[in-house]
């Protein structure tokens, strides 16, 4: 049972240290659930002195996949790993360019729009380096309403996990339409699409080392429902994780269920 928290362009590095260390706080020191949070790079140092001899994991955001060289802003897998990074989010939907209920111009969407084939490289380059990479995939809404859910999702998969690997992984299945709108994916349905992934990972040759978890307003309230269903192996918090109390009783739910 994989907890995590993308907290994504929140949190200076003081907030960073005050969440991390209430998380640190709330949570029991044993629990059988996996607790990762994804701060923003320049609070990581802060998240990472206040997650220390905890049970807390951190991941990053996102990664380039070079190890080095002239790539203005980017960060590579060995600076993460410097940090005690364990694992790293690849292709969020934010970073494809694929918003949900956003009014950015069709003009503006162009910065965000990482490629299947960039987001295949920064996946493979996780996996090189020792980084766990959290593949986020999903539809958007009008691919839904087109029945288009298994078909993009295998797409986004296909481009991903065609180099193979015998690495752990995690493959979240963040529908678009979910993310940060408060329209949570009936637990059904989820655990619907997280069988699908399951099995077309299995199918593109990859290793057993994997977990299938799903992200999308998130919270409290409905993480229970949706933890309890077979094929859901965990979830990816964003809103939520920023409240440390709401958080924790997400971890809580997790550490039940995994037990
Ligand atoms: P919300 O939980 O805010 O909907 O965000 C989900 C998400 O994008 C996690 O990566």
């Amino acid at each position: 049972m994989l907890i995590a928290g993308n907290w994504k362009m929140h949190t200076t590095s003081a907030e960073a240290f005050t969440l991390a260390s209430r998380i640190c706080e709330s949570v029991h020191s044993d629990g059988a659930s996996e607790v990762v949070v994804c701060p923003p790079f320049v609070s990581m140092r802060a998240a990472a002195d206040a997650v220390a001899g905890s049970r807390i994991l951190l991941g990053a955001q996102t990664m380039f996949w070079e190890t080095q060289g002239a790539f203005t802003g980017e960060v590579s897998a060995g600076m993460l790993l410097e940090f005690g990074c364990r694992f790293c989010i690849v292709g969020h939907s934010e970073r494809r360019g694929r918003f949900g209920k956003s009014d950015l111009p069709a003009n503006l969407l162009a910065y965000f729009s990482e490629t299947d084939a960039v987001v295949a490289r920064k996946f493979s380059a996780a996996l090189g380096a020792g980084l766990i990479p959290i593949l986020c995939v999903g539809e958007t809404e009008k691919e839904r309403a087109e029945h288009r859910t298994e078909q993009v999702i295998q797409t986004q998969l296909n481009a991903a996990l065609c180099a193979g690997t015998d690495a752990r992984f995690v493959i979240a299945y963040e529908p678009v339409w979910a993310i940060g709108t408060g329209d949570v994916c009936e637990p059904d349905e989820a655990d619907r699409v997280c069988a699908f992934i399951r099995t077309a990972a299995k199918k593109a040759g990859t290793s057993e080392q994997f977990q299938v978890v799903y992200g999308g307003s998130v919270n409290a309230e409905n993480a229970r429902a949706l933890l309890e269903r077979e094929s859901v192996e965990g979830v990816l918090v964003g809103g939520a994780s920023l409240e440390p109390d709401e958080f924790s009783k997400i971890i809580a739910i997790g550490d039940e269920i995994a037990k």
